[in-house]
């Protein structure tokens, strides 16, 4: 079978990096070659570019943007395209959708012109599947840091706060517009972008994960 691109989204805390591992393991044991990355990252650029978004200097909106679109273009041309020529599937820890739905409830810039840096930085690539995690954030927060209520409670709170990123430390609103976002962007495109309710337990997550790729490996296998 052609090798595929997928990605998890969803918010800070969701669940991504643990469910990636969960589906490496799925597809492995099928037999399919499969890589993972994640994002900003996986290239010695990739991870400068994610230092520098995490714990650097304040920038502007579009300043952000492109700066995601670079560790992203680096990434594209040297690992995805690759991989997926050679026939390794690729998983990625966000991509094209995070971008949209991150800087997009920045609101400070036109759909189209992050649509056309995003088309730019992947050289068109759109995944063959995505797998959106959807969590209410409060909840995605304190799976994250289940001692940040009780620290609240004990006007310690900024302890808590103190550990977050540049991005992480924006607001519940801010985070209420990033969900909105994946919500359109499924809504837009239910059959690619699948929302997978990421409230249950992990094995409960892994297993809605696995029943949806399991169908969409049926569809690619006819197609193929
Ligand atoms: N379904 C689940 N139920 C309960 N806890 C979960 C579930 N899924 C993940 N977790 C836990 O929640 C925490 C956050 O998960 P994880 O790091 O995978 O999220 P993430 O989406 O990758 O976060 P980030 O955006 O910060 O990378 C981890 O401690 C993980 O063990
Ligand atoms: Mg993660």
């Amino acid at each position: 079978m052609q090798a595929r691109l997928i990605t998890l989204e969803g918010i800070d805390g969701v669940g991504k990096t643990t469910h990636i591992a969960h589906l490496v393991g799925y597809l492995s044991a099928q037999d399919l070659p499969v890589t993972t990355y994640r994002e900003p990252g996986a290239t010695p650029l990739g991870e400068e570019l994610r230092q520098i978004l995490k714990h650097g200097p304040p920038r502007s909106p579009l300043a952000e943007l492109l700066l995601f679109a670079a560790a992203r273009a680096e990434l594209v041309s040297s690992r995805v395209k690759p991989d997926l020529t050679a026939g390794t599937w690729v998983i990625l820890d966000r991509f094209t959708e995070s971008t949209l739905a991150y800087q997009g409830a920045l609101g400070a810039i036109p759909e189209k012109v992050l649509r056309a840096v995003c088309k730019a930085a992947t050289a068109g690539l759109v995944p063959d599947l995505t797998l959106w995690l959807d969590l209410e954030p409060q909840q995605a927060f304190s799976r994250r840091y289940p001692l940040a209520g009780v620290l609240d409670a004990q006007n310690g709170g900024a302890q808590a706060a103190t550990e977050l990123d540049a991005i992480e430390q924006r607001s519940l609103g801010y985070f209420t517009r990033v969900r909105e976002r994946y919500l359109a962007m499924h809504e837009a495109e239910p059959e690619r972008v699948l929302r997978i309710d990421a409230s249950g337990s992990v094995e409960e997550t892994a297993a809605k994960i696995r029943k949806a790729v399991t169908k969409k490996l049926k569809s690619w296998n006819k197609r193929d």
